[in-house]
């Protein structure tokens, strides 16, 4: 079984006993027994988990609503803890869940809900109790005499003596005219342990955040109220560096020729990011500067750029990146967003230099890092990421598929726009199209040529090896297709739809023998990959219990296709299932939940990321998986 960092050691070295690597918690009256790493609180411990304890702050230490009793083991008694109980329930073991620390294993009753805990359901089919990084605590505080010369801050910060807060200089500079102008009733704006801000009067109901999917065409905005967990709205846009390369490796070529290029890229990711920012506010009738926090999940090149570091060590061997994991106290300005002046930024780190942060925010949302089964994760794009394991391990690595998917390198390929031809199903007899926008096709794009070669070999017009039949079968095979199997040029094509005067192939949406070829490269490229990582864990196809496909392609593949292909191994095909946009979907959860938030960086230790490039194995591989599967 392959190595995990999570799963950790127990032992003793030089006389010195290592402190346990997971502690057991067992939780009444359920009988729920989890195992943590030993400090985390028992009110994490219980949410990361599933199970409820009552909670109306989410865990900062202000409701003491979270009562439990310690029945086995025991837990320091917190100062929070002194005030919520009397002497007699500290003896009998009563704690405060969100203070109560899991040094050594325990046995913990949940008293039943008195209030639901707030939660919002994210990611695929995950349920995240609220505890985001970004809080507002409203404060009525005394007014300064002459007996009590506390200075602005200390005021302020004792309001929040639950916390131990760091703060920004802007606060500093306007905290004096901000508590007179208010008659000291003020809101402190928290955000992990800065505090970025003292605004007048009660404003606690608006804490609001963005979560980004930074793709590399796509750019996709979530406006979400942090105080309910509710995303408010939703914008996309074509990422504005497009003019520069379709994929990573021509935005990196552009970078090294041009000087002065990364800057134009830069600014141009902050401009896609920050009208995003002003079209998810403006729909919900949001102040921008009432967005205290952002995280973004995009791939290494793409928060490179973003963040102004030069990519172009990723763009070469040996793909080297700046840095895996980006500066904890980044702010929301450093991307060019017009938010609060002071909000803070989180980016999701990268496995790899081809497995990025919008996979880690990805493995997030599915959480297959806490599931029992053996899951495959494949993110289909020009540069595919496929992850496989369960929470005991992760295996992660990155094959170049190229661009088929994205509609480019094919003839009448298309983006996934108005006009694509998105399904395509067949018989012998006849063949049906599926258009995105119900228009007139135009094009072909990604999850219709897969379709389409699918149907094709499905009928028999392709066969294993991706060559068109010869004509003199097709009409036996398929009466009712060969017609549209004919030559433009040299080549041989499939005509999905015709166009211009009859007979017209170069004015139709035609498929190439090229085009099948194309697939195929990217097919084989990707099944290799899974197929190395299955050697690596010691498994077969068999032993996977879920595949997921993941990015707005995999969203839009169809499952049983994707399995007659071989682009993913041949399951029962409810096991194979569209997982939509899980970068976006873990970028939320990072704004929901610290402890998501601490679940994702934790994933930089349990996932161990395997290099395609340098095995002398994997063209074998590939060359095997050329062919279609039977
Ligand atoms: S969860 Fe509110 S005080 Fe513990």
């Amino acid at each position: 079984m392959p190595a995990a960092g999570a799963t950790g050691a127990t032992g003793v070295a030089d006389g010195v006993t290592a402190a346990p690597a997971r502690v057991d918690l067992e939780f009444q009256p359920s009988g729920t027994r989890v195992r943590v790493p030993p400090g985390v609180t028992v009110f994490d411990a219980a949410s990361w988990n599933g199970i409820a304890i009552d909670s109306t702050c989410g865990g900062h230490g202000t409701c003491k609503k979270c009562k439990i009793r310690i029945l086995g083991g025991g837990a320091d008694v917190s100062p929070l803890d002194a005030r919520a109980f009397s002497p007699d329930e500290l003896r009998d073991g009563w704690r405060l869940a969100c203070r109560a620390q899991a040094a050594t294993d325990l046995r913990i009753e949940v008293p039943p809900l008195v209030t639901r805990p707030k939660a919002a359901t994210v990611g695929v089919g995950r349920q995240v109790i609220l505890r985001p990084a970004a809080q507002k605590r409203y404060l009525e505080l005394a007014e300064p005499s002459l007996s009590d010369q506390r200075t602005d801050i200390e005021r302020v910060l004792d309001g929040v003596d639950d916390l131990e807060l760091r703060v920004d200089l802007g606060v500093v500079r306007s905290v004096g005219q901000v508590l007179r102008a208010a008659d000291f009733k003020v809101t402190a704006v928290i955000v992990d342990d800065v505090l970025i801000d003292v605004q007048p009067g009660d404003t606690t109901a608006r804490l609001y955040a963005v979560a980004f999917d930074l793709g590399t065409t796509t750019v996709v905005a979530t406006l979400l109220d942090l105080a309910t967990g509710t995303p408010l709205a939703v914008a996309s846009m074509l990422n504005k560096q497009q003019p520069f390369g379709a994929d990573v490796i021509t935005r990196i070529s552009a970078i090294m020729m041009e000087p002065g290029t990364l800057t134009t890229l830069a600014g141009l990711a902050g401009e896609t990011l920050a009208e995003l920012t002003a079209d998810v506010c403006g729909q919900a009738g949001v102040d921008a500067a009432d967005v205290c926090e952002v995280a973004l999940a995009g791939n290494a090149t793409m928060t490179h750029i973003a963040l102004g570091i030069d990519p172009e060590p990723l763009g070469v061997a040996p793909f080297i990146m700046a840095t895996r994991e980006y500066p904890e106290v980044l702010a929301a300005a450093d991307l060019g967003l017009p938010v609060h002046p002071r909000a803070r930024a989180f980016l999701f780190p990268a496995f790899g230099a081809y497995v990025g942060g919008d996979i880690t925010a990805g493995l997030l949302a599915s959480g297959m890092d806490r599931d029992s089964r053996t899951r495959l994760f494949v993110d289909i794009g020009t540069n595919c990421e496929i992850v496989l394991g369960n929470r005991d391990w992760l295996l992660a690595t990155a094959a170049p598929a190229g661009p088929a998917f994205e509609g480019a390198a094919i003839r009448c390929g298309m983006r996934a726009a108005d006009g694509a031809i998105e399904v395509v199903s067949m018989s012998p007899d006849e063949l049906e199209l599926g258009v995105i926008g119900d228009a007139e096709p135009a094009g072909l794009c990604g999850s219709g040529l897969v379709d389409a070669v699918a149907s094709l070999v499905g009928v028999g017009l392709l066969d294993r090896s991706g060559r068109f039949v010869p004509e003199d079968q097709a009409a036996g095979i398929a009466p009712g297709l060969a017609g549209r199997l004919t030559m433009l040029g040299a080549e041989r094509v499939f005509v999905l739809h015709w166009l211009g005067e009859p007979g017209d192939v170069a004015r139709s949406i035609y498929l190439s023998q090229r085009d099948v070829r194309e697939l195929q490269f990217a097919k084989a490229a990707i099944a290799t990959g899974w197929n190395i990582l299955l050697a690596e864990a010691g498994l077969g196809p068999g032993d996977i219990q879920q595949v997921l496909l993941a990015g707005s392609f995999g969203s839009y593949l169809s499952p049983g296709n994707a399995i007659k292909l071989g682009l993913v191994p041949r399951l029962p095909v409810l096991r194979v299932v569209s997982a939509g946009n899980v970068a976006g979907e873990g970028a939320k959860m990072a704004l929901l939940s610290v402890r998501e938030r601490a679940g994702a960086l934790a994933l930089q230790e349990e996932v161990r990321y395997v290099e395609l490039s340098d095995r002398s194995d994997f063209n074998d591989a590939f060359v095997d998986q050329l062919q279609f599967p039977e």
